[in-house]
């Protein structure tokens, strides 16, 4: 007899991006029916990074109609309505079988908005809630694998590619994560500082280049391929450290990075394409050295990535073709780009391998570990 659709709506609201998502699971088979991101960079962008209060507010505002517009979108809405009381008039019965919600880590004030709201909803539709860790979610978004058709996705739930160890690179967080099964983590690395996304952040913010500055620099430093910038010599004048690469253990630094670009930009007469080269290739050279030996280190059959900096071009194009060039027999995962970087479809998915679970009231915690 084939297992029952299993529908779960999920909510992230971690960090500056609203999103809720609906996907439906059946035995192999997996859909997003919608997945819906409403992102507040251009409100954060004269800050140069994150405002937890303005973020907050934002959430507040922005969950009714980002959670309407999935039901819409999915098919279970046809009637107008805005607000949540119009909306719970007019979706009974929901068609929906669990309510997802991060419950961390990430931005307290923000964690809350989205708590608050799926509770809401759960009591009003008598759904069950399941927390969810917003880093495992970064994770199970591997699961969710783009065929070349582009519309179909496909799901393996009971992945042959463990044990894995996985990179989690976000504003965030910078983590290595052994797995042995779906459920069991060990954090066996994690950065004394900065994450390499905040790093991007900061150093696009020095650089005068906006927020969020991970795809910024990665525009700019794709450029130095061209041919304005071919002549050797001048064209890597801009060094920096990799730092820690070499170290024994799994812990990543990139405070010292954002410092190096800074003097730089101080001693003056350096060209910003360069410096965004150079600053990428560092954060790259070092997320991949290290998560290399820990999966040599620990013996495993995978390296999985996930988290925003994961969307990064270079950094997907450079793991495989490091792996490829050691002979090592390692397999490589990464999510499509558009589900690396915060959305609720991770958040609904991970939440699907938890639903047996008891729950005691749901609480945000902004520094929840794996
Ligand atoms: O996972 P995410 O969406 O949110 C957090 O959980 O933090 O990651 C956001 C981070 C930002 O720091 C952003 O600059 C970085 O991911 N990012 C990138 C790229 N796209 C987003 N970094 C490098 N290259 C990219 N293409
Ligand atoms: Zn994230």
């Amino acid at each position: 007899m084939a297992a029952k659709n299993i529908t779960i709506l999920g909510i992230d609201t971690s960090c500056d991006d609203t999103s809720v998502a609906l996907v439906k699971i059946q035995d192999t088979k997996y859909k997003i029916l919608s997945n819906v991101i409403s992102s507040q960079v251009k409100l954060h962008a004269k800050y140069g990074g994150v405002f937890p209060s303005l973020a907050k507010r934002e959430h507040q505002k922005n969950l009714p109609a980002v959670f309407k517009e999935v039901l819409e979108e999915a098919g279970l809405l046809t009637l107008g309505g805005s607000t949540s009381r119009e909306i719970s008039r007019e979706v009974e019965p929901l068609k929906i079988d669990f309510i997802a919600v991060t419950a961390g880590p990430g931005l307290e004030p923000c964690l809350w908005q989205g708590i608050n709201f799926a509770k809401e909803i759960a009591k009003k539709y008598k759904k069950p809630l399941i927390p969810v860790n917003h880093i495992e979610a970064h994770i199970l978004a591997n699961l969710i694998v783009r065929s070349r058709t582009p519309l179909k996705i496909e799901w393996s739930p009971t992945p042959h590619n463990l044990p894995a160890v996985a990179l989690v690179v976000s504003g965030g967080h910078t983590q290595l994560i052994l797995i042995r099964k779906i459920g069991q983590y060990k954090l066996i690395g994690e950065t004394r500082d900065d994450a390499a996304g905040e790093c991007f952040d900061k150093v696009a913010r020095i650089l005068g280049l906006g927020y969020p500055g991970g795809p910024i620099i990665s525009q700019l430093a794709a450029k130095v391929a061209g041919e304005q910038f071919s002549r050797e010599g001048e064209l890597f004048s801009v060094k920096l450290p990799r730092p820690m690469m070499y170290t024994k253990d799994y812990d990543f630094s990139f405070s010292g990075l954002k410092t190096a670009v800074l003097y730089r930009v101080k001693q003056g007469n350096y060209d910003k394409i360069e410096m965004c080269h150079e600053v990428q290739q560092s954060i790259i050279d070092v997320l991949i050295h290290k998560t290399i030996k820990a999966a040599k280190d620990f013996g495993v059959k995978s390296i999985i990535l996930g988290g925003g900096v994961a969307a990064n071009e270079e950094l997907r194009r450079q793991f495989y073709l490091n792996l490829k060039s050691k002979i090592l027999n390692l397999n490589f995962l990464v999510p499509p780009k558009n589900l690396c970087t915060d959305n609720a479809a991770m958040v609904a998915t991970a939440a699907f391998f938890h639903r047996a679970e008891k729950v005691k009231d749901i609480k945000a915690d902004a520094n929840l570990r794996i």
